[in-house]
């Protein structure tokens, strides 16, 4: 069988889980990772080294099929700069990519495809942001930078001292901003592998944003996930498909935008139905470590057959189990996560998975780096085990002032 060497870009968790789930294909020659990370270390060859052209350089040198895990390359235009060279890769283009990088193109080609999404406003400035919201918005409403922010450029504001507050800390040059409506509801992350023209869907996902369980703590990266979704209906599915899924991926093609890779739609589930909160051009981080164990198909194969422009087959094989995810942070993430403090594993426990992201290796010991430090994900039948698992697993880490939420994926048993 011919073997193929595969690239991966990034250094978190759903990196790590993309390389394990590649390190169990037979058809990869040799995995690297870049920059990758202690627990990537393990499975993939890690080149440190960081850069678009760096990256390309590396693709070229080892023949690579490239997947690219974070937002920040795909911005930059990598995938661009890998096909030009020739090189096979898994990602959006530049212009793909801009879904997720440009939140006022995100809500331009929403309004062109009658996408449902909160009405909106695009200001140039905070002066003119203070001049729109104290004229024409009341609370509760959303203030979102334009470009990408590592889940920091997003704050709802529900209280007059939430929004002086953001006044206060906004500097004079910063801008522009989408002011939107406040929407209420159940959020959701819909992933589907995409060549452009045709998609399918991944299992569903949720993720945990808040830091703590309480609603008004700060938006996070993500706390935790688990998936499918069991309270999402097969009728709301449907309206996703055709009211979001549909235009979107028909504008891309109609348009010639080059996508191969996946896109991410956050939905809120409102009473009036689906709103799409946001894009990504790429896997949600945790939504990836707990939506990749869930795929019985070769994901090689998928990823092969994506960066030629083609879908493997009409649906993703799934294993039908259920998993959950843990994130554990750092001390002070994340406004300022303090790093550098010594990691113990601890005992394996049996069926459970960890994922590292922000770690290090000092002298021999591992050691945190970053605000999201690890996750650890529970793999059963039903809701209820998985969650036990990945709990478990938690309970034997050890880092000094780390911190976890108690409350992932709770109440779901009943829903199988
Ligand atoms: P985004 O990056 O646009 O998904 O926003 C980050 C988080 O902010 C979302 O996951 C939601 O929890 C929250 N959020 C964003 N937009 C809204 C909205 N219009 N109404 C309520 N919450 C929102
Ligand atoms: N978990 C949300 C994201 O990856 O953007």
């Amino acid at each position: 069988m011919k073997q193929q060497n595969i690239l991966i870009i990034g250094q978190g968790a759903r990196e790590h889980a993309l390389c394990q789930a590649l390190a169990q294909s037979p058809s990869v020659a040799k995995l690297w990772a870049s920059p990758g990370n202690p627990g990537i270390a393990e499975l993939a060859t890690l080149a440190p080294i960081q850069g678009v052209q760096e990256w390309v350089n590396l693709a070229d040198e080892i023949q690579a099929l490239t997947i690219v895990g974070p937002e920040v390359p795909l911005a930059d235009g990598i995938i661009d700069a890998l096909t030009t060279r020739g090189l096979l890769a898994v990602g959006p283009s530049q212009a793909g990519a801009k879904l997720e990088s440009s939140k006022i193109y995100a809500k331009s080609v929403m309004t062109e495809l009658a996408i449902p999404t909160a009405r909106s406003q695009t200001v140039q400035s905070v002066e003119q942001l203070h001049r729109v919201v104290e004229r024409e918005w009341s609370l509760p409403f959303v203030v979102k930078e334009d470009g990408l922010a590592q889940g920091k450029g997003v704050t709802v504001i529900t209280e007059p001292a939430q929004w002086q507050d953001f006044l206060r800390r906004s500097p004079l040059s910063s801008g522009p901003f989408v002011v939107e409506e406040y929407l209420e509801g159940r959020e959701v992350s819909v992933e589907v592998l995409t060549n452009g023209h045709q998609y399918v869907w991944l299992p569903t996902a949720a993720d945990h944003k808040r830091l703590t369980a309480d609603p008004k703590s700060p938006n996070t990266g993500g706390m935790g996930a688990y998936s499918p979704v069991p309270w999402l209906s097969d009728a709301e599915c449907r309206i996703i498909d055709q009211r979001v899924l549909e235009p979107l991926v028909g504008f891309l093609s109609r348009n010639g935008i080059d996508y191969r890779g996946v896109l991410y739609v956050g939905l809120m589930m409102t009473a009036a139905g689906p709103y799409v909160l946001e894009f990504n051009a790429r896997f949600g981080d945790p939504e990836a470590q707990v939506i990749l164990p869930l795929i019985a198909d070769d994901l090689y194969e998928w990823f092969s057959e994506l960066a030629q422009g083609r879908l493997l087959k009409p649906q993703i094989a799934l294993t039908g189990q259920k998993a959950v995810g843990l994130v554990l942070a750092s001390d002070g993430y994340p406004e300022q996560p303090r790093v550098g403090r010594a990691i113990d594993i601890g005992r394996r426990v049996s069926g459970a998975r960890i994922y590292y992201a922000g770690t290090t290796v000092v002298d021999g010991r591992l050691q945190s780096s970053g605000g999201r430090v690890l996750t650890t994900v529970g793999v059963g039948d039903d809701f209820d085990h998985a969650r036990t698992i990945a709990y478990r697993q938690m309970a034997e880490i050890r880092l000094d002032g780390g911190m976890f939420r108690q409350d992932i994926a709770i109440n779901l048993a009943n829903h199988g």
